[in-house]
């Protein structure tokens, strides 16, 4: 590792770019920010850059980067403020950048993650959706720049730890059974079916053991988050739908495990803080301070696991079909979701009409091959025009 990493934090406004300065913030002598993207929360970039002294604030729209530049020029502070996803998209490949964390949510994270890729960076990245919709181009991407891809997601960050240090992408060759990825259940694990189609979108956004965004907090509650991560770990690990194995572990203690065929578990356990994994990217190969409390064993005392419910849980069912048809179909997938779940936090669709949205648009939409990245935008765009179609209908009728 360089004595000073130069970072671009996408999407630094959101829970995981706040953690990740927050790691940055224990270690001046190890990270400088050279540049920070934000969408509608400007005042919160605001204080970043003055916290952190950026080459480069981003943000989204020209009427949030004029209210920042105000800010930013009364402060007197030296920042050039941008925007639009072609500057995310610049400070993501700058020569002077070493690292990005890719934590935008959602597809829009995608171009400046594939830029950083191709651009030969260090890519720590959070935003699942990118290897979900155009995992085969964005593994291409590492492969042919050689940049170092870190998982941040806490389960695959554990995988990541738990895969041999050489790992090359062949699950047998390296004596690996399984993925056996943990998941929380969520906050509706345990409530009875029937009361799930009046769930509101705080009941949903209540994650028992993690604080998030809202989006990905009702991806848990619907556990489509799971299911995105069984389609980010095929991508990242190289595995086959069939050597995943979905845990359900409510006390997100240990984070994910690989079997390997002598019988043998190595599982990652830590305190479900985002900053560990965040910390372990940023450091990596070395180990740094993340900040985080340690872990009491004798305080949790016990752990649990269960199989997972697809009757519950219909959404990770419809994310395995999505991985088994592959081409353009977990792009699909992911769009309907992102659709569904915006509508869901707006009071326009009960949590319960989530996943009968995405079937309708998987079904409606046949899988195309992916060879360039045009053919995911058409797919997503596809499925976005559909799933919103299907949803003013549904509303139509209702009123
Ligand atoms: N939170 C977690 O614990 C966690 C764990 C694992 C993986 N992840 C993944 O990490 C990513 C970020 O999650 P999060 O929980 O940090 O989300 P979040 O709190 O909602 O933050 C999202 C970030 O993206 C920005 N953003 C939103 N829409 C944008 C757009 N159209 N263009 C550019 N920027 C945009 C937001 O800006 P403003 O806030 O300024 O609007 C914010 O900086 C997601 O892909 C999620 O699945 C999160």
């Amino acid at each position: 590792m360089k004595s000073v990493q130069n970072v671009t934090i996408l999407g630094s406004t959101g829970t995981i770019g706040v953690n990740t300065l927050n790691v940055i913030a224990q270690h001046p002598d190890k990270f400088r920010v050279v540049a920070l993207t934000g969408n509608a929360q400007i005042d919160r970039l605001f204080e970043q850059c003055q916290q952190f002294e950026p080459e480069f604030a981003v943000v989204l729209d020209s009427a949030g980067a004029e209210k920042l530049h105000a800010r930013i020029r009364q402060a007197g502070l030296q920042t050039e403020v941008l925007f639009g996803i072609d500057a995310m998209e610049r400070v993501s490949s700058l020569p002077q950048v070493d690292s990005v964390m890719a934590a935008i949510v959602g597809a829009a994270g995608l171009r400046p993650a594939l830029v950083a890729a191709k651009a030969g960076k260090r890519i720590m990245l959070a935003n699942k959706e990118t290897l979900v919709m155009s995992g085969n181009i964005f593994m291409e991407a590492v492969r042919h720049s050689g940049a170092t891809l870190l998982p941040i997601d806490s389960e695959h960050n554990a995988i990541f730890q738990a895969m041999p240090g050489n790992y090359a992408g062949d699950l047998a060759h390296s004596g690996i059974k399984r993925i056996l990825l943990t998941a929380s259940g969520g906050p509706f694990r345990k409530i009875p079916l029937t009361e799930l189609e009046n769930v509101t979108p705080e009941q949903a956004c209540a994650h028992p053991n993690w604080v998030m965004g809202r989006k990905i907090s009702v991806d848990s509650a619907t556990m489509m988050n799971k299911g995105l991560e069984v389609i980010e770990a095929h991508w990242l690990f190289n595995a086959p739908a069939d050597l995943i194995q979905v845990v359900i572990h409510p006390q997100s203690v240990i984070h994910s495990m690989v079997e390997y065929v002598d019988g043998s578990v190595i599982a990652q356990l830590g305190n479900p803080d985002m900053r560990t994994p965040i910390a372990y990217a940023l450091g990596f190969p070395e180990r740094i301070d993340a900040g985080v409390s340690p872990l009491d064993l004798f305080k949790i005392g016990r752990l649990d696991f269960e199989e997972p419910d697809f009757v519950r849980f219909p959404c990770l069912r419809l994310a395995f079909q999505a991985l088994r048809t592959g081409g353009t179909s977990p792009a699909v997938l992911n769009a309907a979701n992102e659709i569904a779940v915006a509508a869901f936090l707006d009071g326009n669709l009960p949590f319960k009409s989530i996943p009968v949205l995405i079937e309708f648009v998987l079904e409606q939409i046949t899988s195309q091959s992916v060879t360039v990245l045009e053919d995911v935008l058409r797919a997503d765009a596809q499925a976005r025009e559909r799933a919103s179609e299907w949803i003013s209908m549904h509303t139509a009728v209702r009123v």
